[in-house]
């Protein structure tokens, strides 16, 4: 069989336009390079264009598109600013990855500082929420469109120190699925990815000590061993592309049967 099967012309993203938020390393950098492979043009967002640039060069290096716009995600006039350059350069966007996150406490929930509460709450809720909003408004009237939000296992089930951060992973469950709902009648679909620990700096605090990799963490997962950022890649491009044409409010749990 040859490459021109039913579902290579389904993941083809030709001349789609794609925003990935958290684009500069871990899951965002494999997620984007994926999309870029697919013929999707990606526009990276994190804090720091360092980081981008790195990214958008591997990704141009290996023929694909890619340009860097610095966005905090948390803060709504960046966002604005961030759509209004979008809007400017492209007209359209087909695809918006939301997947820049924090987790400035790791502790128990009894010493949780508001500090922390704010900040968890603007990058991993209240960002995730007006980039859907703002990427909503460029879709609709467009012929189709799809959001993915990177939820996590934790938001299912809590894992123990990391309490507010689990507490906007289900919240971004739900917001999911309200959007996807809303927004459904214009055929904007809206899908969650929940990945299971993840080799990345984001876990490092967690994987590095061998200790608590090999007590708490690995016997936890069937499978026995952590994701490589790429296995998470793989749900978000089958999400953005027409192969889930008729899928939307979903939650693709990836975590080596941890949630079984
Ligand atoms: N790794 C895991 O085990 C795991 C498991 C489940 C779910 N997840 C989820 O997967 C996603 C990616 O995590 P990761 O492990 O790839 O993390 P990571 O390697 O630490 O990367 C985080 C990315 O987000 C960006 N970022 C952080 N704060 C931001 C902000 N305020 N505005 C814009 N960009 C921001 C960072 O770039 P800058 O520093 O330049 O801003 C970086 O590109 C997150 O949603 C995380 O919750 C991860």
């Amino acid at each position: 069989m040859g490459k021109d099967t039913i579902f290579m012309k389904q993941i083809d993203l030709t001349d789609k336009i794609a925003v990935v938020t958290g684009g500069s390393r871990g899951i965002g950098e494999s997620i984007a390079r994926s999309l870029a492979s697919l013929g999707a043009e990606v526009v990276l967002v994190s804090r720091k264009i360092e980081g981008l640039t790195e990214v958008e060069n591997r990704i141009k290096a290996d023929g694909g598109k890619a340009v860097s716009i610095p966005c905090n995600t948390g803060n709504l006039n960046e966002i604005e600013s961030l759509f209004s350059q979008i809007k400017s350069r492209y007209d359209k966007l087909d695809i918006l990855v939301n997947n820049s996150a924090t987790n400035p406490f790791f502790g128990s929930n009894i010493d949780a500082p508001e500090s922390a509460w704010d900040k968890t709450m603007s990058v991993n809720l209240k960002g995730y929420f007006y980039m859907t909003q703002h990427a909503a408004k460029m879709m609709l009237g467009k012929v189709a469109g799809s959001i993915i939000n990177i939820s996590s296992v934790n938001g299912i089930r809590p894992a123990p120190m990391q309490g507010m951060y689990s507490i906007t992973k289900a919240g971004v469950i739900s917001m999911t699925q309200s959007w996807a709902k809303e927004l459904a009648p214009f055929n904007i679909r809206v899908n969650a990815v929940l990945p299971g620990i993840t080799d990345t700096k984001f876990s490092s605090v967690m994987t590095q000590n061998e200790e608590i990799l090999k007590k708490m963490i690995l016997p936890n997962i069937p499978m026995k061993r952590i994701a490589q950022p790429d296995e998470i890649a793989g749900a978000v491009v089958y999400l953005a592309s027409d192969a889930a044409s008729f899928t939307t409010g979903a939650c693709i749990v990836v975590d080596g049967g941890m949630l079984a």
